[in-house]
């Protein structure tokens, strides 16, 4: 069979690492994909930054959008990120041409997903983002596949580990917010702006996805009631402890209706013994209860290089493989709606 031709569109964290562990892992890839997964292009903004990665041989484009209308590449990688600007009319420009995309980004799949998969549906493209939600924790095929035959009841769970990272040092060692959130950006976890992750955006954009899969449906993001971390004190920390809790940042979706469902993002005390109490540092746990499986929770790695590659190139083999899922299976409804949130209970 012919190779899968890629193009690759950033070359930070994640786009250096699908490039390693295409390298890397190339025998045992192309032994599952059937086929040969070449990477042929590339697009990020400085050509001339070593990255520690042999780009030779590799198209280079300054314009990350000419990665859509290179018809040397049947699949465009973009890894840039944000819900704007480049990404989006990258996304929006190779899927109207009916190329194949796979992404990480979970801000433009929470804010545009209805309207995208839509112009993948219009076009017969396919639109993969396995690693937009919880890194290297195979979470939208635990949904969309293994969880297939169920009813999904509640999905959700620790969705950001920048915010686990600073709750877990703040716990272990007293120490306050702002000091433990340096720390945590020199991890290079944190987004480019951090408050994306310590006011609980960036988890709820996950829990948007998640529960728009979950649910057969695009949820409306702007009815998620999204608190984060930045008002935790040491002293929260210590009450929590005193009284057998721990607090994490935590997001649930569940259905109350039909067409209805609520969701939130927000600090919650955890009791102790509970399993997600345990998942600590930059972990995340990815959380479903089925009303066929039960009551279920994944911990993994939620950020970095090796665990985002390693969700984009799954998605990649799918395509190669000629078994990548349609966004919907079916035409989806409107984007469903989230219950207010003085509807919401304690
Ligand atoms: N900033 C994110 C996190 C990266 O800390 O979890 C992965 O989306």
């Amino acid at each position: 069979k012919p190779a899968l031709r890629l193009g690759i569109a950033g070359l930070g964290t994640v786009g250096v690492g699908v490039l390693q562990l295409l390298r890397d892992n190339a025998a045992a890839i192309t032994a599952r994909a059937g086929r040969p997964i070449e990477v042929v292009a590339v697009s990020a903004r400085d050509r001339t930054r070593d990255r520690g990665v042999d780009l030779a041989g590799l198209r280079w484009h300054d314009d990350a959008a000419a990665l859509a209308g290179d018809d040397g590449i049947d699949v465009v990688l973009e890894l840039i990120g944000g819900a704007e600007g480049t990404a989006r009319t990258l996304v929006e420009s190779a899927l109207s041409r009916g190329r194949d995309v796979v992404t990480a980004n979970k801000a433009l799949l929470a804010l545009h997903g209805a309207h995208l998969a839509r112009i993948a549906r219009e076009s017969g493209a396919a639109l993969l983002f396995e690693a937009s939600v919880a890194g290297g924790i195979p979470a939208i095929k635990l949904v969309r596949e293994g969880l297939a035959a169920d009813r999904l009841l509640r999905v959700g769970g620790i969705l950001n580990g920048t915010c686990n990272y600073i709750l877990t040092t703040m716990r272990d060692t007293g120490r306050d917010f702002d000091d433990v959130l340096s720390e945590a950006q020199a991890l290079g976890y944190a987004e480019a702006d951090p408050s994306t992750d310590v006011d609980g955006w960036d988890a709820a954009h996950k829990l948007a996805i998640l529960a728009g899969l979950a649910f057969g449906q695009p949820v409306a993001f702007d009815g998620l009631h999204v608190d984060g971390i930045r008002a935790i004190q040491a002293c929260d920390q210590h009450f929590a402890r005193e009284l057998g809790y721990r607090i994490k940042l935590l997001g649930t979706a569940r259905r109350t209706g039909d067409d209805a469902i609520e969701a939130w993002m927000r600090p919650c005390f955890v009791p102790k013994n509970a399993p997600i109490a345990h998942v600590d540092g930059v972990f995340n746990a990815v959380v479903t209860e089925g009303a066929f499986s039960g009551p279920m929770l994944i911990e993994g790695r939620g950020a970095g290089a090796g665990p985002t590659a390693s969700a984009v190139v799954a998605d990649v083999i799918d395509l190669a493989r000629g078994t990548a899922l349609p966004v919907w299976g079916v035409a989806p409804k409107a984007e469903i709606a989230c219950a207010p949130r003085s509807a919401l209970g304690g």
